[in-house]
């Protein structure tokens, strides 16, 4: 089939910005981010979580965003033509393909998530989990986790927000829904962190955060850390790689990366400062795990003054944040698919999506019929774990280090320097120092996620 290179492009450097900040803000940072840091002792965690994004993180994303920049296309045509350039073996397009496989997983199971949220912003305006009883907030939750049809139907309807934004193009569609979305997002955040610094226990909320206790630093602590920081500013799979591919020329990528991480960051930080304050106030435990959003976080706002609004708008902020971050996991593989002559977008974006609720039913059932299905059983560590957390584990901790690994070796060992010198605009002290994080430290740290992964 014939491949063309003609994407759209960005319209400015903001929206890009807007776009790329979009897809990293997401659950990972209003559901993911505060449970980890509250089951892994608060403070210790979000300082290692920091100093891996700093060190890991950016230089990884500055090597993707970057490779897309150069190649213009989606992740698999985009290694291809750069490995061409560089004279190597057309293997590399496997990087892109790799990425395209995570990113329709983690869609899978991100949309069953995004599900939840959805199906609570009715369940807040209506009242019914308005209230201080633990035992009704924890059975309204695992009903919808028990109900089938309930889950489908909402994490249909995730897909299907995310299918008609991507269908609609690069400025009908992904830049008018986060010029729309993004702003709101930061808004209500900030809203809720000023409610919460109002009505809860804003200073226990800042030294749980913020203090760190270094006993609590084991190698469990650091890995999650490294593993959170990855996924939370979506490298790895070619999302990052595809919004680079629709950059003008003229963008210089290492301050936009800072931006991006710097934005990230400080979402899952007030994020954190948005919840635990209220969940102190009343009282309960912050390490109640991936439940925190969803179990504590109602009985916490129910025990405090206008906490009916409040709570509200905490889900329409996760729904927001994850529809922004969805978008961009569809996106790579539609992009590949509009390479293709004569493919339609809105085509390819229905059938792929629809595809993807498909294999998201393995994650819907996780949860209820197949709740009792563990493949892996033979394997002590995943004994208890089910469909839905076999591809989370999958995706979170070996497809997207391994795309990572890839991108950053790729970006920093093979491409000419003369290449990425010029073209990342950098001081030589700045960019040698990218190149040391990039070739040594991000690879090295990489390594350790995998032989963790494997003997830990
Ligand atoms: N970064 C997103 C989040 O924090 C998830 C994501 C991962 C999106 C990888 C795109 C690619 O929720």
């Amino acid at each position: 089939m014939q491949v063309s290179t003609s994407h759209e492009k960005w319209s400015s450097r903001l929206t890009f910005i807007m776009a790329a900040v979009g897809s990293s803000v997401g659950l990972g940072n209003v559901w993911k981010f505060p449970y980890e840091a509250g089951v892994s002792g608060g403070g210790a965690f979000v300082l290692i979580y920091i100093a891996c994004i700093l060190v890991v993180g950016l230089p990884i994303l500055i090597a993707e965003l970057t490779l897309g920049k150069q190649g213009q296309m989606s992740p698999p045509n985009t290694m291809r033509t750069l490995a061409q350039r560089e004279g190597r073996s057309s293997l590399w397009q496997s990087v892109g393909w790799l990425g395209v496989l995570a990113a329709f997983m983690i869609l899978s199971f991100y949309s069953v998530i995004g599900g939840w949220a959805l199906a609570y912003v009715p369940k807040f305006i209506s009242g019914d989990l308005i209230t201080t009883n633990p035992d009704v907030v924890t059975t309204e939750f695992n009903t919808l986790l028990a109900s089938p049809v309930q889950m489908l139907a909402w994490h249909g309807l995730f897909m299907v927000l995310t299918i008609f934004v991507v269908a609609r193009g690069i400025h009908a569609g992904i830049e008018k829904a986060v010029d729309i979305l993004m702003p709101a997002l930061f808004f209500i955040l900030l809203a809720l962190v000023i409610y919460a610094a109002i009505a809860g226990d804003f200073g226990r909320a800042w030294s749980f955060l913020f203090a760190a206790d270094f006993s609590k630093i084991t190698p469990d602590v650091v890995l999650n850390a490294l593993g959170q920081a990855f996924f939370s500013i979506s490298v790895g799979l070619g999302a990052m790689m595809t919004y680079g591919a629709y950059l003008p020329k003229d963008v210089k990528i290492p301050r936009a990366a800072t931006i991006i991480v710097f934005a990230d960051t400080m979402v899952a930080l007030l994020a954190g400062l948005a919840i635990f304050p209220i969940v102190f106030a009343n009282g309960l435990d912050p390490a109640s795990g991936p439940g925190l959003v969803f179990v504590t976080l109602p009985l916490a706002f129910a025990g405090v003054p206008l906490g009916g609004f409040f709570g509200t708008m905490f889900f329409v902020l996760i729904v927001f944040a994850a529809i922004t971050s969805s978008i961009s996991l569809l996106e790579p593989v539609v992009s590949w698919a509009e390479e293709h002559k004569g493919v339609k977008r809105s085509l390819s974006a229905i059938v792929a999506g629809f595809l993807i609720w498909l294999l998201g039913l393995l994650s819907v059932f996780s949860f209820n019929l197949w709740g009792d299905v563990h493949l892996l059983e033979m394997f002590e560590r995943f004994e208890t774990a089910t469909l839905f957390d076999l591809m989370d584990f999958t995706t979170s901790n070996i497809f997207l280090p391994l795309g990572g690994m890839a991108m950053v070796i790729f970006a920093s060992w093979i491409m000419s320097r003369e290449t990425t010198e010029t073209d990342l605009g950098l001081s030589p002290a700045l960019y040698k120092s990218w190149l040391f994080l990039a070739r040594f430290v991000a690879p090295i740290a990489l390594l350790m996620i995998f032989a963790y992964n494997i003997f830990g």
